[in-house]
């Protein structure tokens, strides 16, 4: 325990860490001399490291996750009393916390009605590339397998999220990949592939159908998407877009697979980011934000309809005919009591009115950056979801070096701010600086973070 009698040594923590620990995403050999941020607390808006400095944390905990703000007593609370009553059984089995936040959840999600629990967004997703799997093999022969995903989109880590994952430099030496994934090009306007037009959206949707033609739509089962795209530069979706591809996916009987593993439980002001879009998803993954970090939790949400794809197979009696799929995690209870306890506190504490106040004033802020600063080429975002990308000349739109953003972080940490960036995604595209703030973020605390970027900037654009 961290008490006045017993403190932590954390100079042996850094210690153990240097010696033990493989930290994600990181090269090590700047590690060898020079030491990790050691994040030792974190309170609402704001963390605590190792030196006892405050960081305002722009990100939700460096992933998009802690939606809530950190050191929320309740959550802690509702794991702690749902662990001593029961910690863990098989989700074969039912169990109190998971069956109530599945209810909770779906009065959130007209159309769709059955819950599968995980761990992970990559979990989540690799849960609904066996269900399209097993469709085509139920109803189509295996011939209806093949799953389609976007140029710039990532879902996941484990080797099939990465196959359906459109970032060159996430994939880059971790093949060979899952056969069946297709790619079709990004919808980025700001990087339009047809130059300017006044319908630049039905265009970007319509090369998805170009791309089902080539494959032949007896062999396409799916379409994953995010709604509004993350890591891979805060791409939001042109007008026109989402109308024409859920077009698409009826007219070839593709099912829409949207990835809500950032955007889920209110990230963009609405509790999923299609719901701004008016489209109707059959299968909806989420993670991150789903109880904030609290505990882990991922869900693979579908309709009524593909649910009962999988409740009886005459041919074999049922046998091999049901969803057989387990995660062991999945029956930890912990996740849907965080989530429960999540949730109210977004709806008591009117989050969501949040979300939407606060982040047009970062809007507001992030276009005033691109008034005053030359670099910044194209600002998107929605809700308190946003980011900007850093280009050479505004006129070719040629993106800076890595170097430019990885700099901005920096300073932006030495002055007290953390802010997000993609992260070796792309050859060209690391270009873009990305703000996600926990809903709970006031207008001053805004006012500090576009102040710091905009030092930032300055001194290194
Ligand atoms: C859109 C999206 N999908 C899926 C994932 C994978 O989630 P996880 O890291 O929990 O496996 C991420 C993670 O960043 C993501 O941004």
């Amino acid at each position: 325990m961290n008490d006045k009698a017993n403190p932590i040594d954390l100079e042996k923590v850094i210690k153990a860490d240097k010696a033990n620990v493989w930290h994600h995403l990181s090269q090590h050999k700047p590690l060898e001399t020079s030491d990790p941020l050691l994040v030792v607390k974190g309170e609402g808006m704001y963390l605590y490291d190792s030196n006892g400095k405050s960081h305002l944390d722009a990100t939700s905990g460096g992933l998009w996750t802690v939606n809530t703000g950190y050191g929320r007593e309740s959550i802690a609370k509702a794991v702690y009393d749902q662990l001593t009553t029961l910690n863990f059984y098989a989700h074969s089995a039912a169990n109190v916390p998971a069956a109530r936040f599945a209810e909770k959840l779906i009065e959130k999600m007209p159309g769709l009605s059955r819950v599968y629990y995980s761990n992970s967004g990559s979990e989540a997703n690799e849960k609904a590339y066996k269900i399209v799997r097993q469709i085509a093999a139920k109803k189509y022969g295996g011939k209806k397998h093949k799953i389609l995903y976007r140029e710039r989109d990532y879902h996941g880590t484990t080797i099939t999220a990465l196959s359906s994952t459109g970032q060159f430099e996430r994939k880059n030496q971790y093949g060979p990949f899952t056969p069946g994934f297709v790619e079709v090009p990004h919808c980025c306007e700001y990087r339009s592939q047809f130059g300017e037009v006044d319908d630049y959206g039905v265009r970007a949707a319509n090369e998805i159908e170009k791309v089902i033609l080539a494959e032949g739509p007896e062999t396409v089962g799916s379409i994953v998407l995010e709604p509004i795209t993350a890591g891979g530069g805060i791409i939001t979706p042109p007008e026109g877009y989402w109308e024409r591809v859920q077009e698409i996916c009826k007219k070839y009987d593709v099912l829409l697979h949207i990835d809500e593993v950032v955007c889920g439980l209110g990230r963009t002001g609405t509790w999923f980011g299609y719901q701004h879009y008016g489209i109707k998803p059959d299968i909806v993954t989420m993670a991150k934000g789903v109880a904030s970090g609290y505990a882990a939790i991922s869900c693979t949400v579908t309709t009524e309809e593909i649910f009962d794809i999988f409740k009886e197979d005459s041919e074999d009696n049922g046998r091999m005919g049901y969803f057989r799929d387990v995660s062991t995690f999945g029956g930890c209870t912990a996740g849907p009591a965080a989530a429960l306890e999540n949730m109210r506190i977004i709806e008591d504490e009117n989050l969501l009115e949040n979300v939407i106040t606060m982040g047009d004033y970062l809007m507001e802020g992030l276009l005033g950056l691109k008034d005053k600063h030359e670099a910044i080429g194209d600002v998107r975002g929605k809700g308190l979801f946003a980011g900007f990308e850093l280009v050479k000349d505004r006129e070719t739109k040629e993106p800076v070096a890595e170097t430019v953003p990885i700099a901005i972080f920096n300073e932006c940490m030495k002055n007290g701010v953390l802010v997000g960036r993609t992260n070796r995604s792309f050859e060209k595209y690391n270009n873009t600086i990305a703000l996600s703030p926990a809903f709970i973020v006031t207008k001053e605390q805004i006012d500090e973070i576009i102040a710091t970027l905009d030092d930032a900037i300055a001194k290194h654009t």
